[in-house]
């Protein structure tokens, strides 16, 4: 094996920063409007030119945050039924098992800590924490962008109710990444300070053996 491995393709890789970028934009825009009574908050939309553009800047960015995340989950459906993906990001009892394990191996009950396959336990569950919340923040986004259409058919109550949870919603994404994501991708002891791989698509054999030791024998197995 050669001493550096592809990871993400330059598709994953163009798919994370556009991700990434969108999410800073409406973070940026969005959390600023929930808390408009705080000086940073009206320093932020000062800074970015009045509370016009930063609503006009949230909406563009919120319509296309949903156009990729709908394009995300069609491509990767129909690969997935085409059996040209693996389902190497959904839960398994195995995944509920490695948790445990992990677990007693940090508590020093156990010496050995569990081995991973492509993505661990904690990677799927950011994965789908992002895929619900995304789901949340859209159809509460859409609700707020069309409240007239949405009241047609659905009680007036819904306007409010999405207003609430989307900023709630969008207000513990924004510290979920900031927290969990950030410590788990960059800031553990593994990778301190900082992981490339998301932006470079490698990642180091050596790596691969010590964080994905399952994946790293298959692929030794097959070349
Ligand atoms: C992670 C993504 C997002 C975050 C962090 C976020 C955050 C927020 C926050 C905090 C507010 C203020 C709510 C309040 O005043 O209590 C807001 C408002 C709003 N958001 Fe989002 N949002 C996100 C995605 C979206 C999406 C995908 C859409 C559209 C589909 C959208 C459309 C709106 C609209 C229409 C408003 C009302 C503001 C206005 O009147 O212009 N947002 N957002």
């Amino acid at each position: 094996m050669k001493n550096y491995v592809t990871r993400f393709t330059l598709k994953q890789r163009i798919e994370h920063a556009s991700v990434m970028t969108l999410f800073l934009v409406l973070a940026l825009t969005g959390l600023p409007q929930k808390f408009f009574e705080a000086s940073w908050a009206q320093a932020i939309i000062g800074a970015l030119g009045g509370i016009d553009r930063v609503r006009w800047v949230h909406r563009a960015a919120g319509i296309l945050f949903t156009v990729f995340t709908f394009t995300h989950l069609g491509v990767i459906s129909a690969l997935v039924v085409t059996g040209r993906a693996a389902l190497s990001l959904v839960p398994t009892r195995q995944d509920f098992l490695d948790a445990i394990q992990q677990l007693e191996y940090y508590f020093g009950m156990t010496d050995a800590p569990a081995k991973f396959d492509k993505f661990d336990y904690k990677q799927k569950f950011e994965y789908w924490g992002l895929v619900l919340g995304a789901v949340i923040v859209i159809a509460t986004g859409l609700v707020l962008l069309f409240p007239i259409e949405a009241t047609r058919f659905l009680p007036g109550e819904i306007v409010p109710a999405s207003k609430l949870a989307h900023g709630n919603e969008g207000l513990m994404a924004f510290l979920v990444v900031i927290v969990w994501h950030i410590y788990n991708a960059h800031l553990n002891p593994d990778v301190f300070p900082f992981d490339p791989t998301i932006f470079t698509g490698k990642i180091s054999a050596k790596r691969l053996h010590h964080e994905h030791e399952l994946e790293y024998e298959r692929l030794k197995e097959n070349e």
